[in-house]
């Protein structure tokens, strides 16, 4: 199959666009498309087949539910058994936006979609391409990020068809996305909203808005009935090709772990500070600079790209310096540890193994 890329760069004049690939979702095929987080692989939420196709497109395991995306609330209400007050409140505060509201699901879901649970996850996306997408088409589209799985997602077109050319229909190219990490996924069935993925919306504004918020991020534990409450959870996801360390420590250890880390075949995957600090510069092929250090929204917008630029030079290794604080932060330090898998350097721990004391520090590196 050849995958046809429509490039949308003004909206005004994406009207034939939008509407053949409202007409391709139509049909049951696929349409990757900008929403505000990532790239999503869209297709037919009602139509079991299509399902079924995004998941052997992706290579997604059949038991991860998608997420169904809607042009308003009300379309997005429509495939719940019923909806919560706390959902009403986060729905009516945070949509259009990345928060996605897990419901009890209406008997017309097709099981395909739901990954056999009872439940179905909802959002309303806050990108002009995607609404306008969503509008043309009149119904639900479900859309897991548009990468292949375990990958990371992506944040541009060209993310996308790395992935999935020739095993999609087509590609909407509406240009870099905003967020750049995906949605919060919340359970809002109950009184206090239940964070089962970090995402887009942070915890805080969760809160404050439903008067609480849980978190329940590590569905590999979590269990309902023996199963996960979030499927996706214990997948391995968003990890490049390479393997990703994340190094962690005092900032001047972090610092003098990474110099001796930088040897042939290494990249590394930083913040402005850290790459200045240890000297190396933006044009640098072996570092991604993924911007300053309090800046979370411009490093949650490069991460992915990030992975997938240094994961093109074919490194050894890919070594990052630790991401988190509160907000945002919270979903950064959260895809960059499942993109790691555990690999883990305490930097302090590390050179004392690396330079004995009084031991010169040539041989012994790790
Ligand atoms: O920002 C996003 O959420 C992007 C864009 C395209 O909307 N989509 C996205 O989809 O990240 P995906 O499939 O990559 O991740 C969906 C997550 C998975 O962790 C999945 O297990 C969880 O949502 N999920 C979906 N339905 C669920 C349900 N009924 N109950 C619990 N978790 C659910
Ligand atoms: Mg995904």
């Amino acid at each position: 199959m050849k995958t046809r890329v429509y490039t949308v760069r003004h909206l005004e004049a994406a009207g034939p666009a939008i509407d053949e690939c409202a007409a391709i979702l139509r049909r049951g095929g696929l349409v990757a498309f900008p929403t505000e987080t990532v790239y999503g692989l869209g297709a037919d939420a009602l139509n079991p087949r299509a399902v079924r196709a995004i998941f052997a497109a992706k290579g997604r395991p059949s038991d991860n539910p998608l997420i169904v995306h809607f042009a308003d609330a009300e379309g997005a209400f429509s495939v719940a058994d019923h909806v919560s007050a706390t959902a009403r409140t986060l729905a009516k505060a945070f949509w259009p936006g990345p928060l996605t509201l897990v419901l009890p699901r209406a008997s017309h879901v097709p099981h395909e979609l739901t990954g056999g649970l009872e439940t179905v996850a909802v959002r309303v996306p806050d990108h002009p391409v995607a609404l306008a997408l969503l509008r043309a088409f009149g119904g639900g589209v479900a859309a897991p990020s548009a990468n292949a799985s375990g990958r990371p997602s992506p944040t541009r077109a060209e993310h996308v068809l790395e992935d999935l050319a020739g095993r999609i229909d087509a590609v909407l190219d509406g240009g870099e996305t905003g967020v750049g990490v995906e949605s919060t996924v919340v359970d809002a069935r109950g009184a206090v909203p239940v964070i089962l993925r970090f995402g887009g919306v942070p915890p805080e504004a969760i809160a404050a808005v439903a008067g609480g918020v849980e978190c329940a991020t590590d569905g590999a534990k979590e269990a309902e009935g023996g199963r996960p409450r979030s499927p996706g959870q214990k997948y391995r996801h968003y990890a490049p090709r390479a393997p990703l360390y994340i190094v962690k420590g005092r900032p001047d250890e972090v610092q003098r772990a990474l110099t001796r880390l930088m040897r042939p075949g290494n990249a590394f995957l930083l913040s402005a500070e850290t790459a200045a600090a240890i000297g190396l510069g933006p044009d640098d092929s072996r570092c991604y600079v993924l911007g300053p250090r309090t800046d979370l929204d411009a490093i949650a917008k490069r991460l992915y790209d990030g992975l997938r630029s240094l994961d093109r030079t074919r490194p050894v290794a890919i070594y990052a310096e630790e991401l988190g604080g509160a907000g945002l932060g919270r979903a950064l330090a959260d895809r960059l540890e499942r993109a790691a898998e555990g690999r883990v350097i305490e930097a302090a721990r590390w050179l004392a193994e690396a330079e004995p004391a009084g031991k010169g520090s040539a041989c012994s590196d790790a």
